[in-house]
């Protein structure tokens, strides 16, 4: 138990119920024995229109059947740190969706920290700081990565798809993307605070991912770069007593076969502790609500 965070315990996959408790709480989780594959991608068709994650079918992430909609987290065994999924670009998903098949013997748990109550818990003079904040991110998109995220081939398709990105756009947000060659250049502004899904401000961004996880085979760090306005980077002080602060609203996630977590994308942060079990499998999909 976390005081200040009540994240709901289902025992039915029922999307309607499930979208209530994560517009008012943030997030739910659902605990249905035998709960199979097939009822978390109808659960999910039905919350969501799912969208394809950039890294699937890149080294870090293997589809799961013949839609890449649905895919492995990231595949690494190390500890992530806290993070918004796709935060460093337009159109990112309002929804995770996370399922369990089997869980790590040890470790391996998904930790899920309340950005709206880790901002009302810090100093006045911090959330004042952060909650006007811009964050600019720069990044590289490969072909492998283009290629999922737009669902093309070729350059000239992926510059109509990037002219479309627009209408993706938040009133806080801002896009400058090119091609150089066959790699998409972009330079992406957002705010380190943002409105959640039932409105609350909510410091769910992925400061911390970029701060304190080393680049790896399973994490391109060096794609993905954040700075403020002026090309300095977060203060790192700053950040350090926001994580302590993070660390007290996380909840752990200990996974049992069949079991759901649904998460509000622009309220929750993500990551998970480490393990040492290659048989843990934990699927994702992710997207955005029908309803909206
Ligand atoms: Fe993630």
């Amino acid at each position: 138990m976390v005081a200040g965070v009540h994240i709901p315990v289902l025992d039915d996959v029922d999307p309607g119920v499930a979208l209530t408790a994560v517009i008012e709480h943030g997030a739910a989780f659902i605990k249905r024995p035998g709960t199979t594959l097939f009822d978390f991608r109808e659960f999910t068709e039905a919350l969501m229109v799912p969208m394809v994650h950039h890294a699937t079918n890149t080294i870090e992430r293997d589809p799961v059947g013949a839609d890449p909609s649905t895919s492995t987290v990231n595949k690494g065994m190390d500890a992530i740190p806290l993070h918004r999924e796709g935060s460093y670009a337009p159109g990112c998903p309002d929804l995770l969706v996370l399922y369990c098949e089997r869980p790590a013997a040890a470790g391996g748990e998904t930790v899920l920290c309340d950005g709206a109550e880790l901002l009302r818990r810090l100093d006045e003079s911090t959330r004042t700081y952060v909650c006007d904040l811009d964050l600019y991110w720069s990044w590289e998109a490969t072909p492998a990565r283009w290629q999922q995220t737009f669902g093309v081939t070729d350059v000239a398709q992926a510059r109509v798809a990037l002219a479309r990105v627009g209408s993706l756009l938040r009133p806080y947000e801002r896009l400058d993307g090119d091609f150089q060659g066959d790699v998409l250049h972009g330079r992406f502004r957002t705010k380190a605070v943002i409105p959640s899904k039932s409105g609350v401000p909510s410091f769910c961004n992925s400061l911390m991912i970029y701060a304190y996880r080393e680049k790896s085979d399973y994490y391109a760090r060096d794609s993905f770069r954040v700075a403020l306005a002026d090309g300095s980077p977060f203060p790192a002080d700053l950040l350090a007593e926001i994580r302590e602060v993070a660390e007290t609203v996380s909840v752990r996630v200990s996974w049992e076969p069949g079991n759901l977590a649904v998460f509000d994308n622009s309220r929750f942060m993500h990551g998970r502790t480490g393990f040492d079990d290659t048989g843990r499998r934990v699927l994702i999909r992710m997207g955005h609500l029908r309803n909206q």
